[in-house]
């Protein structure tokens, strides 16, 4: 679903972001990507989603080869990436729904649809008591879901998620990670930075880590906490 060989990113003038990565992510894995701030989580992401090019190497990312993608075919790519970013890019004059809706109302997605799936994602992440509220005015922990939320309206066959439970409690980070498994079980890759050891599951999850640009295999899944997966919530994503 996934490929990367050899990939480099410089940012001008000289900043060597990504050093010689290869990666293969398979349909359907969960794959964590850790790594201090600055090792080059975001960047990575980045690359997948096409919203940076490499400066050396390949991408391929669900049968497209990226260099080969031009600008006015991106979109045939992006309609298969949900991406939480780090930093949100919500519309903060708009509405919670609204930030959510968009993602569906660009596939067409008759308005019924819609209007299910933003209350069913709102009661499963905890939010339904801001459905119009414009996301400006929320807390950093709630914007966060609503940039989750928007990631994964689709059902998109990747989702790409950067720190996506850095401004959240414990109980609020499970939820997260309950849509996400979720999702997963309907077949949806996921790529997940983060720096959080406890999101991912002792002998179970794919961890890989980021050191200085340089791709290492890590050596902390045993530290990992179990997150629940079995926990009951809404069948928002069995249905799509
Ligand atoms: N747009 C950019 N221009 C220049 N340097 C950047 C840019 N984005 C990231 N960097 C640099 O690339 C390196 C990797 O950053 P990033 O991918 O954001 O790491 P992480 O997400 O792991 O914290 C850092 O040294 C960062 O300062
Ligand atoms: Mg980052």
């Amino acid at each position: 679903m996934i490929d990367l060989i050899k990939v480099s990113k410089t940012y001008p003038p000289d900043v060597q972001a990504l050093t010689d990565i290869s990666l293969t992510i398979l349909k359907g894995e969960i794959v964590y990507l850790t790594g201090m701030s600055g090792a080059g989580k975001t960047t990575l992401l980045r690359l997948i989603s096409r919203m940076e090019k490499p400066s050396k190497g390949m991408v391929d990312v669900a049968g497209f080869d990226l260099a080969k993608l031009p600008q006015d075919k991106i979109h045939l790519l992006r309609r298969k990436i949900g991406m939480a970013h780090q930093d949100f890019k919500l519309l903060s004059d708009r509405t919670v729904s609204d930030n959510i809706a968009i993602a569906m109302e660009v596939l067409y997605t008759p308005r019924s649809t819609i209007e299910r799936r933003v209350r069913d994602l709102l009661d499963l992440l905890d939010l339904s008591h801001k459905y119009a509220t414009r996301t400006g005015e929320l807390s950093r922990g709630e914007q966060q879901r609503v940039a989750i939320a928007r990631a994964v309206a689709n059902a998109p066959e990747i989702v790409l998620a950067d720190e996506p439970t850095g401004n959240l409690d414990n109980e609020t980070t499970a939820r997260v990670m309950d849509l996400f498994h979720r999702l997963n079980r309907t077949g949806t890759t996921l790529l997940i930075a983060t720096h959080d050891t406890t999101l991912y599951r002792a002998g179970k999850d794919r961890v890989i880590e980021l050191r200085f640009g340089r791709l290492r295999p890590s050596e902390h899944t045993e530290a990992g906490v179990q997150v629940s997966d079995e926990k009951t919530s809404p069948p928002i994503i069995e249905e799509v």
